[in-house]
């Protein structure tokens, strides 16, 4: 640890009664949902620079129950949610009288998508994360009113068309016209922030292993979301999580779908290039 990230461990201790203190190796287990391998642990793409020496899913960070839970989709508490985004698929809504179905046919029209986002639309320059994608149909194509992005309508879509990817590799673009958006979230990542002065990166790089209160602390990779949290017994998205992590430094956050909220899930995305999408992931 450099000297300011020791002061800054202090000040946390401090704050909340945490200290990075106590390091356990993440399990090495094998994640098979039905019958399936999905990759949890891969070599870092060359953009990172050797800023971690290998990716490992938030899944190994968990507990021996918590891992169970997700490799039994009987079991996994988010497939409820999955169940009401068909339900939500097939259901017309807004002036035009249309439904998802009317025009994308089935959810599994939508495979591959999940592995790939976020990306920059080139004509707009704009950041499109599903969300974006759910909300621009929802407004410009149905005449129905855009979800807010912690609706449960929102996070039970995002489930079900992120298991459409299951297994697949996160394969996010960081060239091209995703170049000045990685840049920006990949300085927000390494910004200190709040009373605390933390950055993502000194948690969820320097610190992952280590423990802060009773958590594991993970390498912070979004290629489980939209996430089953067994202690809000409900699902949250990428951005959602942000806000409690930033939160927790005692910092003001971001707001959800902000320009930089967008840029960050980019960039934390490509930290996990080569992970697989878990569908639906469950954590504490
Ligand atoms: C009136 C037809 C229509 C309806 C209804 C509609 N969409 Fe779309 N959707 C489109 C078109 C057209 C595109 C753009 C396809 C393209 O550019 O490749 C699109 C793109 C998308 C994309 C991005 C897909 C990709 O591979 O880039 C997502 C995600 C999406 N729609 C989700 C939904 C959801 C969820 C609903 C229901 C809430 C919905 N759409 C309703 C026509 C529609
Ligand atoms: C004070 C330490 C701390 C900071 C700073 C922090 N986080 Fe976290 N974060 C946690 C803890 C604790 C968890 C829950 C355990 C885990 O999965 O690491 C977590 C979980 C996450 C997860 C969920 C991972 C999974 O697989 O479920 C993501 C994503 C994440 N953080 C992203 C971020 C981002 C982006 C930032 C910067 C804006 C950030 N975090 C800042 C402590 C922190």
């Amino acid at each position: 640890m450099t000297q300011r990230t020791i002061t800054a461990a202090l000040a946390a201790t401090a704050f909340l009664g945490f200290a990075f203190a106590g390091h356990a190796e993440p399990a090495n287990d094998t994640l098979i949902i039905d019958g399936s391998e999905i990759i949890t642990r891969a070599a870092p793409a060359a953009h990172l620079d050797g800023a971690l020496t290998e990716l490992i899913s938030g899944w190994q960070f968990r507990d021996t129950e918590t891992r169970a839970i997700q490799m039994d989709d009987f079991d996994n508490p988010g497939m409820i949610f999955v169940d009401r985004g068909i339900d939500s698929w097939n259901t017309a809504d807004g002036t035009d009288g249309k439904s998802c179905a009317s025009c994308h046919e089935g959810p599994e029209s939508m495979k591959g998508l999940r592995a790939v986002t976020p990306r920059v639309d080139a004509k707009s320059g704009k950041v499109m994360n599903i969300e974006s994608y759910i909300n621009d149909c929802r407004t410009t194509r149905m005449g129905a009113e855009a979800w807010g992005d912690k609706a449960e309508a929102m996070t039970d879509m995002l489930a079900l068309i992120s298991l459409q990817s299951r297994g697949e590799l996160v394969n996010v673009a960081v060239d091209g016209a995703a170049a000045p958006i990685y840049a920006q979230g990949k300085e927000i990542y390494y910004t200190r922030y709040g009373q605390l002065e933390l950055s993502c990166a000194n948690c969820h790089e320097d610190n992952n292993g280590n423990y802060i209160r009773s958590d594991h602390l993970s390498q912070g990779q979004t290629n489980g979301f939209p996430v089953y949290r067994l202690k809000d017994a409900k699902l949250t998205s990428a951005q959602g999580r942000f806000v409690g992590c930033v939160r927790d430094t005692r910092a003001e956050t971001f707001k959800i779908g902000s320009d930089e909220f967008n840029a960050l899930e980019l960039y934390v995305a490509s930290r996990g290039n080569g992970l697989a999408v878990e569908g639906v992931s469950v954590r504490n």
